[in-house]
């Protein structure tokens, strides 16, 4: 299974923090944003990671990252040219996937659940979709869930009337005819692919299993009171902490055969 990260957007709603940067670079207490859903890729076993950003800030993701092997990761990078919705960003990684199966994380998700045991389940599934999805107190904010019994019966983005308080969280596993789902989709009202109908299509297919988390999760794109409390529950967490996940054996490691001092490149912590 290979890994994707979905960076890119305008961060509109993060104005002013997002009008020379990127708003995945932003800091969530002690680390940029991007390095936890790194964090919860590389915990779940899945260390072959594309990172899909925006034009105008790819530089600044290469040059915090680089190949990913300080944080012991495989890092590869592509640019979404136009803010054309998360399902077109994730249509940019077919190549990448090379016929595997993906979890698709969003840059801005903090999850704080270990989701390896779900990307266990899922691989046992036999192909199909995995979502998460998470009691709010906002569903209107999001994605959500319209649920039956134990069934899924849809998904409505960002309804005014929600059908339930179960949120779908930016993190998804697909078979790889996601990408074959993709190009039949049509743009919606706000002129995007939209996520929400590629889950949709496999719900209808009968395709679609879910999980729901038991930890705190944040969406930290959504407003600026949702990245504070982003980082103040990171500041209280594990997650403040190196735990392991991004210091990859002490100050220097073996990259290629060559020893590096990870905090001279630049890009340890
Ligand atoms: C996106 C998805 C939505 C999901 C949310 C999770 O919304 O469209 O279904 O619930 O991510 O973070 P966006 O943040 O792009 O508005």
């Amino acid at each position: 299974m290979k890994g994707i990260i979905l960076a890119g957007g305008t961060g509109s709603r993060l104005r002013p923090l997002t009008k020379v940067t990127n708003k995945h670079l932003l800091p969530v207490y002690n680390k940029p944003m991007i390095y936890y859903p790194i964090r919860t890729l590389k915990q779940a076993g899945i260390n072959e990671i594309l990172i899909v950003s925006g034009k105008g800030h790819a530089g600044g993701f290469l040059e915090l990252l680089g190949s990913g092997s300080s944080l012991g990761v495989d890092l590869s990078f592509d640019v979404q040219e136009n803010a054309g919705g998360i399902a077109e960003a994730l249509s940019l990684a077919e190549s990448f996937a090379a016929g595997e199966s993906v979890c698709v994380v969003l840059g801005d998700n903090i999850i704080f659940d270990d989701i390896s045991g779900a990307v266990k389940e899922y691989e046992s599934q036999g192909g199909g979709a995995k979502i998460f999805l998470k009691s709010v107190p906002n569903p209107s904010s999001y994605g959500v869930a319209e649920i039956s019994g134990d069934k899924i019966e849809k998904i409505i983005e960002k309804p005014e009337n929600p059908p339930s308080d179960l949120a779908v969280i930016g993190c998804y596993l697909y078979d790889n005819r996601v990408f074959d789902v993709i190009k039949g989709l049509k743009p919606s009202g706000r002129n995007e692919l939209e996520i929400t109908d590629v889950n949709n299509f496999y719900i209808d297919q009968g395709s679609m299993t879910y999980n729901v988390l038991n930890g705190w999760w944040g969406d930290c794109g959504e407003s600026f009171d949702s990245l504070k409390e982003a980082s103040d529950l990171v500041a209280k967490s594990s997650l403040a902490g190196l735990d392991g996940f991004f210091d990859v054996g002490g100050s220097t490691r073996k990259v290629g055969g060559i020893k590096k001092d990870p905090l001279k490149r630049g890009v340890g912590v």
